[in-house]
């Protein structure tokens, strides 16, 4: 049991985890970053429970809302996230794919692999994002403002695709501007 920071609404929760490791992110111009991870193909299998446990452990660490695989140096189509209690999860989202989406948000957001850097990013209000679970069973996860934006800014990394690509008004923030930017918008500020 590891107690971690919401980053989403600051409060405390518990996580339930054993044997986890914080893993080093992958920082700005490692070319893990770039690449197009591969499909997982082995389920029920310790080393892939591992790998999901270390995303949780390094994501609530950092902290973030969303970590995919990619971003630990695994180039690999699996993704964690957690936007905190109202949003349900935390999940586990493996060979993910979005199935459905409709009408748009903007949104500030932020990225473990870029840090401090901030900007302004168009995506889908809601998602229907269709993936496998440890066990290899296949589910459909709806999705709607911030929930939705981690899963198409994550899904987005496990396609080499990275944020400031998307972003507007790119600007870096110290931690106490970003706190004051995230006062009273915080549905709408996310670090992914
Ligand atoms: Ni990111």
């Amino acid at each position: 049991m590891i107690d971690i920071i919401d980053a989403n609404n600051g409060n405390q929760r518990s996580f339930k985890g054993e044997n986890m490791a914080i893993r080093e992110v992958r920082k700005q111009g490692d070319p893990v970053l770039k690449k197009k991870a591969k499909a997982i193909e082995k389920f029920n299998d310790p080393l892939l429970d591992q790998l999901a446990e270390d995303l949780f452990e390094t994501m609530y660490q950092a902290p973030g809302v969303g970590l995919a695989a990619p971003q630990i140096g695994v180039s690999k189509r699996i993704l964690v996230a957690d936007c905190g209690e109202e949003y349900g999860g935390p999940y586990v989202l493996i060979n993910p794919k979005i199935v459905h989406q409709e009408g748009t948000q903007i949104g500030i957001e932020g990225c473990l692999s870029f840090p401090n850097l901030y900007g302004d990013v168009e995506r889908a209000y809601k998602v229907i994002v269709k993936a496998q679970n440890l066990k290899g069973k296949w589910f459909k996860v709806e999705a709607e403002k911030l929930l939705s934006r981690c899963f198409q800014h994550e899904i987005d990394h496990l396609d080499g695709v990275l944020f400031v690509e998307k972003a507007k008004n790119l600007r870096e923030l110290t931690p106490d501007e970003y706190r004051k930017e995230r006062e009273g918008r915080e549905s709408q500020l996310a670090v992914i």
